[in-house]
Parts: C-alpha cells; structure tokens; sequence
C-alpha cells in the first residue's frame, strides 16, 4: 500500500519544529501563570481553557507537559510545579476523588510515573502504584476487560471497553516491573487481547466501545460513544489504537501488537485529507467535516513508535506519514505565540454530538503535540 504523503523537507522541518517548541514554551508559561497549582480543564470554552481543581480525566495531561517542558529545557520552575501535582494526585488516590474510571492510566503515568522516571521520586513510585492498584480493580477475570467508565455496579456500564483504554494498560505493566507482582501485567495483557478480538473489526477500523457478558464472559455488541456511528471509525478511537497497542508491545514484546497497530495504521493513513490531519470520524473523508487535530498528534507518537519497531525497509513510510502530519500540525494548527487565548493545538474535536470542546484545544492534543516534539527533537525515555 501506498501512502500519498512525502515527507517534509527535512532541514525546513527541523527548523519549524524549533520554532515550535519557543511557542510551545511561551503558551505554557502563560498558562501555568493562568492555573497556578491548578490545571486547566479538558477543553478550552471559546479559546480560553476554565482552570479545574485535581478531578476528570484530563489532568496528567498538563502535569505531562510540565515534565516535557522540564526535560527540555531544565528549568527548575517546571519541575517544581509539577512536582506540587505529585501531591495533589496522592490525595486524589487516597481520598478516591473522581477515580471510578479507567482513566487512571492516563492521569498517573503522565504525573507520577514521568515524575518517578525523571527524578526518582519515591513518593511518585508509591502514589502511582497505589493509582494502579485502583484500576486493578476495575478488571473483570470473567469478560477479560478493564470497565472503562462508571462505578463497577453500574449495569448500564458493566462489562464495556473502550479503545482509549489501551493508553491506562502502562501503568499496569509498569507495576508488575516494579513490584514482581503479576497481577497487574496479566489483567493488561489479557485486556489488550480482548481489544484486538472485539474492538479491531475485521477490516483493521475499531469500535469506540464494545460491551462484554461479564457472567459468562462472551462478547456482546460494539458501538460508539463519539464517533459519528456506531459503524463508523471514530478517528481518535483509531490514533488510540495505534498508539495504545504499540505500548503493549513495549511491554510485552509480543510482535502481535506491532502487526496490529501496523494494520490500524494501514486502515487510517488512506482515510485522510490532503494535509493529513483527520476529521474527527474518518468515515467523513471528503465531507468537509471538522478536524480532530488531537487525533493526528496521538496518531504522530503512534506511527513513530510503529516505525521505530519495525525493519528500516518498512519503516520509511510510517515515519514519513508522522513527519508529514506533524508539519501540518506544526505550521497550520499549533497557536501562535502571541494569538489570544490558551492552549496550543487548535482544531480538535472533543464529542460533538455533547457540544463538548467542538474546534478547541484540548488538554490531550495539547499534551501529545509535545510529546510527538519531544519525540523528534530529542533522545526520551516514554513516561508510559
Ligand atoms: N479518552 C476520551 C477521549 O479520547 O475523548
């Protein structure tokens, strides 16, 4: 298969992604002057992200960009604000504050796991494995999922997982390595196999979410939540995949996650327009729809590690496809330095059909935009 993308010119690229990264740096400093030691919300509202306290899914995502910021440029600013976040999720743990969700993943991999990584943090170590001990929880032995959303006794929520949840299965892997336990390994591996059995419909497109019998462990029916259809392709939903999958693969070494994240990526890269950045469902190729710039960022970190696990004869056009994406996102959708308003990445998607963050930044695009420039830019170590 071929891909109609050439990568960018690459001592222009560079140069661009430089830039990038003063505006990157100027838009969090005014942010962080905006939340103090709070965070911002998952979305902006009208240009402007409204400042949250410690609760939602969305919150690592900013502690996440502190950590980047600081590994970039060493400045100790960073490194102590993020490092007051470390505290605010330890109570959030503790005190079980907005945590009947799978979303743990997200939310302490990219502020006590990356603090744990970055300074050693004991504390963070603690606080994280706690984290995913909470999500451990919410694994059912008998349906082989994590239940992605609700309280565990909640039927109407009972037995469903979701794609986006192949991005909490790290922080599971990561506390079997540290602590020996199996446990948390075994219920993310088993997770990540039902996803590619019921999740990954047979043409290599996904279902947002998908239901499970958790008496008898069969598989019931898949649907969407903010896709356009049920039987439609939700674009974030599929950058999940890519990525999430490529992540189990860290961990696991099974070359079947990278088969599959290669065939999901096979599916998406034919399905966008011109400057390769999704609508936000990509069944609405050619419709004029609204972009999920969000989803062409995690779609970037994912074909990126897609290319770097494959062999270098089939890896070009993966990481041609990351760079040509990643200079549209660059030069067309990344805030200016001075442009009013917060956040970096404009144009995404959050869930139209709610009128929720409809052609805003968000916490996530923002988060991942500089996770895919750290990626190209410098030697990292991934906080998942
Ligand atoms: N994980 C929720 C979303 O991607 O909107």
């Amino acid at each position: 298969m071929t891909f109609p993308f050439t990568p960018p010119d690459h001592p222009r690229f560079a140069a661009h992604l430089e830039q990038a990264w003063a505006t990157v740096l100027a838009r969090l400093d005014a942010t962080r002057l905006l939340v103090g030691e709070r965070f911002p919300a998952e979305t902006c509202a009208n240009g402007h992200y409204p400042v949250r306290d410690n609760v939602e899914w969305t919150t690592g995502f900013w502690s996440g960009q502190l950590w980047l910021a600081y590994q970039r440029t060493g400045n100790p600013a960073y490194r102590a604000l993020a490092e007051r976040h470390v505290i605010s999720f330890g109570q959030r743990i503790v005190q079980r504050i907005d945590t009947a969700t799978h979303d743990l993943g997200f939310l302490y991999t990219l502020s006590c796991v990356a603090a744990w990584r970055v300074t050693g943090s004991p504390s963070a170590r603690g606080i994280a494995l706690l984290a995913a001990e909470a999500l451990l929880e919410r694994f059912s032995p008998q349906a082989g999922i994590i239940q992605a959303w609700g309280d565990l006794d909640d039927p109407a929520q009972r037995g469903r997982m979701i794609i986006d949840c192949n991005l909490n299965l790290p922080l599971l892997y990561w506390a079997s390595q540290q602590t020996g336990d199996g446990r948390f390994a075994t219920a993310a591996r088993t997770h990540a196999e039902q996803a590619a059995r019921y999740l990954v419909r047979p043409d290599a497109s996904t279902f947002h979410t998908f239901y499970m019998d958790t008496e008898s462990g069969a598989p019931r029916f898949g649907n969407t939540h903010q896709g356009y259809a049920d039987d439609s392709c939700w674009a974030r939903g599929q950058a999940w995949g890519i990525l999430g999958f490529m992540l189990s693969w860290r961990y696991t070494g099974d070359s079947q996650h990278v088969a599959l994240a290669r065939r999901l990526a096979d599916y998406f890269l034919p399905r966008l327009p011109e400057d390769g950045v999704c609508h936000w469902d990509l069944a609405l190729l050619g419709t004029g729809a609204l972009r999920d710039s969000s989803a062409a960022a995690i779609a970037v970190c994912g074909l990126l590690e897609l290319a770097a696990a494959l062999p270098p004869a089939e890896a070009g056009r993966y990481h041609d496809a990351a760079c040509f994406i990643m200079q549209s996102l660059t030069v067309d959708y990344l805030s200016a330095p001075d442009e009013v308003g917060s956040g970096l990445l404009k144009h995404a998607v959050y869930h139209l059909a709610d009128n929720k963050g409809v052609d805003e930044c968000c916490s996530w695009g923002d988060y991942f935009y500089v996770e895919a420039l750290t990626r190209l830019t410098q030697v990292w170590q991934p906080y998942w």
